[in-house]
């Protein structure tokens, strides 16, 4: 699904998001992205995403080379990618329902199968009340939980989540982890970035490490200890 050879990004002379960075993802893997704060991680997915290219190397996306993807293909790339990134660019003047169902839209899903699928989704999330509400009148975690949605909605085949459970109290974060790792069993490769111990702890998922835009650790699946899904859930106090 994903294939880095050699990558450098460069956002200044002196200032490298990603140094030589290669890796390969397996369609229908999941994999953390860590390390600190700075490290490369929204570089990264930025990258895959299509919203950057590489000042070196071959960065290869569901069989696209993105490093001389021409911006006319740039859409059809992200059909195939949901995105929880950072900044959650709700549509301000567009409901909650609205947000999700714009990727069903644009993917020509008949309307009743968009109604019935954003309202389960967003039921799933704890949004079931908040359908009709504009997008800024939500809390920062709701808002994270409907660009959550809004990313899932088509089951894409790949799905990038830059620290998609930063704003969310710990209980509802591995709420939105189980909602990531249901996509993951119905077949999508997923990235997450998170430098959340938590997270890491409770999920046995392959590891890639970057630090200062390097990779510098690329822990298989078979390192952690056996089981799919959760493995520890604290409860909340
Ligand atoms: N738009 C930008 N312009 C210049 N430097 C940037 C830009 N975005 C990120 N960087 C730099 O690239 C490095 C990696 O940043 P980033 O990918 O955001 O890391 P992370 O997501 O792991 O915190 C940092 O040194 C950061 O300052
Ligand atoms: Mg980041």
């Amino acid at each position: 699904m994903i294939q880095m050879y050699n990558v450098d990004l460069r956002y200044a002379a002196d200032s490298y998001g990603l140094r030589d960075v290669s890796l390969s993802l397996e369609r229908g893997e999941f994999a953390f992205l860590t390390g600190p704060s700075g490290a490369g991680k929204t570089s990264l997915l930025r990258l895959l995403f299509g919203a950057l290219r590489p000042t070196a190397g071959q960065v290869l996306v569901a069989g696209r080379n993105i490093t001389r993807l021409p911006s006319a293909l740039v859409p059809e790339l992200r059909r195939q990618i949901g995105v929880i990134f950072q900044d959650f660019k709700l549509l301000p003047d567009r409901s909650v329902s609205e947000n999700v169902a714009v990727a069903l839209e644009v993917a020509g899903v008949p309307r009743r199968e968009t109604r019935r699928r954003v309202w389960s989704l967003l039921q799933r999330l704890g949004l079931g009340d908040k359908l009709e509400e504009r997008p800024l009148s939500l809390s920062g975690g709701e808002q994270q939980r409907v660009a959550i949605a809004r990313a899932l909605a088509n089951d894409p085949p790949l799905l990038l989540a830059d620290e998609p459970t930063g704003n969310l109290d710990p209980e509802l974060a591995l709420d939105i982890m189980d909602i990531i790792a249901d996509a993951h069993a119905r077949g999508t490769t997923v990235i997450v970035a998170t430098h959340d111990p938590a997270l890491l702890d409770c999920y046995p998922h392959r590891r890639l490490q970057l630090e200062a835009g390097r990779l510098t650790l690329d822990l298989p699946l078979e390192a952690f200890p056996a089981g799919l899904g959760r493995v520890v859930r604290t409860s909340a106090p």
